[in-house]
């Protein structure tokens, strides 16, 4: 009724400038401990007014208010952090939407119409309705709390009835604003083989951008997601820190920028470059999801809010188990035929793991695949190497007993291709500029509905007439070269935004028909990593870069914000001074996989990684679906250490390595962390090569859960790249 009142109010008042509610109204957007209050002072507007650890009062909501200030001429026009600020208004800083309406007046006003609340599926959703007092242009806010797992996610829409189209040239997800002595970010930059490093630095002054203009294979050299450490850098385990992710497979843009006195707001967007997006009258542009949870016990309590928030509600299929895997590309690369696969896929059962996965090569026949020069469009099996077909190789992994798998790259296409010689203008490409490329092909262009047909029909097709394909790697080798769509003509500011929507729709159109088939998501390595797309991939391919030793960092930053059973890690011969169990030790931590010729293994190596895939199988209600500890960052020297423990905390396993310690350097023992401290644990180091005896002391002994993480274990050593793997079992 209240609302009602309000709103009729709004209405009358609309005409005069702006509305006046008569009383500040408060949005509470809350998970169990972290609350987003939003309010509506007099003149309006909404504007965020409190964002940290969750009020106990709820009567104290109504003493929040104080970064609203009153204009000090008696105005309407307050200062204050509006919660989706409209550019040409009276703040001064980056606004979240920036709308050149149909008469050329670049200002958008937005003013408080509604809001609603309702239940959906792990959380309460919240829609909040603003209207430009001048403009028939609306923005719906969502917002997502999920409560237990302290994660809210947040998109908006965007819509108008002005007679003709309104320019769009910013369009936020949302906005967050904070007050602190000091911030601090973490970014994590990338290229191929060197995913998510990271690095600190404070913010100062003015803004830090973080962004990618690539397209598709996007997030190749800085990855969707951040670290905010408030008052200090974030650190594992204490401190407030906001882990946030934007949800969008494309060019993104994180702007962080510090005022005049010292707040700071954080606008996750699409990257509005060389994108000045048409929204025609009645047109809804929706924002990708912007994910993030605040932490006051630091980065991994926050690491860990998301990674069950995502298995529970966003990774498909999150809570299913994963496949363990033998693929063939870093053992045979392009160079394969028939019966070199099915004795492939003979190891791979030998080996223990449940699928066999072909890689890059298999298909074009007029422009065969034997290298990365021709073939990309035409997705026919080639009959050279391949002469029984797929149904030929289906066939031989269900007698070797292992499922199989197939790598396709459907966005794109190489010149030398039939698909590119009948359809040139379904290809991104200037039409008078020399062409330039990136791994010899060209993106596809996704805006074009023709080409959303032909790539779902392409990947249907292949399942539909191979009903034994058990499994996708859907990889993206190329950024978006020579930014032209003949499909969108004299409308180019389109194309980054609608080729990413173009995937979705397939995809979607692929879910809806094959709900729960597992696909990897492969970027030319890990270029593509965000929450969106993991709506429609099991998993993801991290890195090319397998040596173990880069691995734990790229493994470590990745893990900040995505749960293990979706990141994929393969055992291959990317650094062979690293012995075969340090290396799978390594993938152990992840998704396990091999890539690996495995006839070249000893006869004790081999024995060793089956043991460690059935081990591997054994722990996975802890690796895959537990709850992950980082212990000890390779960041902060030589060694590395993670754990996991199952949901009923009655079995957990211990990672540790040594990377390259120094002559004599003080080795501490390591502290393990969520296990029940009245619980015994019988302590049993694994993965061990045969005949090898169990180096820790701790091997053998049933300690408790109290002991084991206020006390610890001594599992480092002087060795360089060794590795322990410790499994606890509650007695
Ligand atoms: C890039 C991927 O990251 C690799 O794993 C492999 O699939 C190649 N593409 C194949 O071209």
């Amino acid at each position: 009724m209240k609302h009602l009142i309000f709103f009729s109010l709004l209405l009358s008042l609309s005409c005069a400038g702006y509305a006046q509610t008569g009383e500040p109204k408060n949005i509470r957007i809350a998970t169990d401990h972290t609350d987003l209050v939003l309010q509506v002072p007099e003149n309006g507007r909404l504007y965020q007014v409190y964002f940290g650890e969750k009020l106990r009062h709820e009567a104290d909501l109504d003493n929040l208010g104080w970064q609203v200030h009153p204009a000090s001429d008696g105005s309407a026009v307050a200062r204050g952090w509006e919660v989706y600020s409209g550019s040409g208004n009276e703040d001064f800083f980056e606004p979240a939407l920036a709308v050149t309406h149909t008469d050329g007046n670049p200002s958008t006003y937005l003013y408080y119409v509604s809001h609603r609340s309702k239940p959906v599926d792990g959380g309460t959703q919240t829609d909040i309705v603003l209207r430009d007092d001048r403009y028939p242009l609306e923005v719906t806010l969502h917002y997502v709390a999920y409560a237990e797992e302290d994660v809210i996610k947040t998109w908006s829409d965007i819509s108008h009835k002005e007679k003709g189209s309104v320019f769009l040239s910013a369009y936020a997800s949302t906005m967050l604003y904070f007050s602190a002595g000091s911030y601090y970010l973490t970014e994590f930059s990338s290229d191929w083989a060197k995913e998510a490093q990271m690095s600190t630095q404070p913010l100062r002054p003015g803004k830090k951008v973080l962004d990618t203009k690539l397209g598709s294979r996007a997030a190749m050299h800085m990855h969707p997601f951040f670290l905010l450490g408030i008052g200090q850098p974030a650190d594992e385990g204490q401190g407030q820190v906001l882990i946030g992710t934007l949800g969008w497979t494309g060019n993104f843009r994180f702007t962080f920028e510090v005022d005049n006195v010292g707040n700071l707001r954080v606008i996750p967007a699409i990257n509005p470059y060389a994108s000045r997006y048409e929204l025609k009258r009645g047109e809804t542009f929706t924002t990708p999801e912007f994910i993030f949870t605040l932490s006051r016990q630091g980065t991994g309590q926050g690491s860990r809010n998301l990674q069950a928030w995502a298995r529970r509600y966003q990774l498909k299929d999150g809570q299913e188990p994963r496949l363990t895997l033998l693929n063939n590309w870093e053992n045979t690369g392009f160079n394969f035929n028939q019966d070199l696969l099915a004795g492939l896929m003979k190891e791979a059962k030998d080996l223990g793991v449940d699928m066999f996965l072909l890689d890059d090569g298999w298909f074009a026949n007029k422009y065969p695949r034997q290298n990365d020069r021709a073939g990309l469009g035409d997705w026919e099996v080639n009959r050279n190497k391949l002469p029984g077909g797929i149904a030929a190789l289906t066939d031989a992994a269900r007698e070797a007993g292992v499922k199989f798998g197939l790598w396709i790259e459907p966005e794109m296409v190489n010149p030398k291709s039939e698909l590119f010689e009948q359809h040139p203008e379904w290809a991104i490409h200037y039409p008078n500029r020399k062409t330039y490329y990136y791994r010899n092909q060209l993106v596809l262009d996704l805006s074009n509905p023709d080409v959303q047909d032909y790539v779902y029909g392409a990947v249907d097709r292949l399942l539909s007439e191979n009903p034994g394909i058990a499994y996708f790697k859907w990889d993206c080798n190329s950024p978006i070269t020579n930014i032209y769509s003949p499909y969108l003509k004299e409308r180019q500011g389109q194309l980054y935004i609608d080729h990413v929507r173009g995937i979705y729709r397939v995809l979607q159109r692929l879910q809806a028909k094959y709900p729960h088939l597992p696909m990897m998501l492969c970027s030319g390595g890990g270029a593509r990593c965000d929450y969106e797309a993991l709506k429609y991939f099991t998993e993801f391919w991290c890195s090319d870069n397998t040596d173990p030793v880069e691995r734990l960092y790229i493994q470590w930053g990745f893990s900040h914000i995505f749960p293990a059973n979706a990141m994929c890690a393969h055992v291959t011969n990317w650094n062979r001074t690293a012995s075969v169990k340090f290396r799978t030790d390594v993938a152990s931590m992840c998704k396990l996989g091999f890539d690996i010729g495995l006839h070249e293994l000893s006869t004790e190596e081999l024995e060793y990684c089956r043991q460690a895939v059935a081990n591997w199988k054994q722990l996975q209600p802890a690796i895959m679906d537990g709850t992950q500890y980082r212990l000890v960052s390779p960041y902060q020297g030589n060694h590395m250490a993670v754990n996991y423990v199952s949901a009923d905390r009655d079995t957990a396993v211990l990672f540790a390595y040594d990377i390259h310690p120094r002559y004599q350097e003080k080795l501490l023992p390591v502290r393990l962390q969520g296990l029940d401290p009245d619980k015994l644990y019988r302590v049993e180091e694994i993965n061990l090569m045969p005949g090898a005896r169990p180096a820790l002391k701790a091997h053998g002994k049933t300690l408790s859960g109290d002991y084991l993480m206020k006390v610890g274990m001594e599992v480092f050593t002087f060795g360089s790249m060794q590795s322990h793997v410790v499994r606890l079992t509650a007695q």
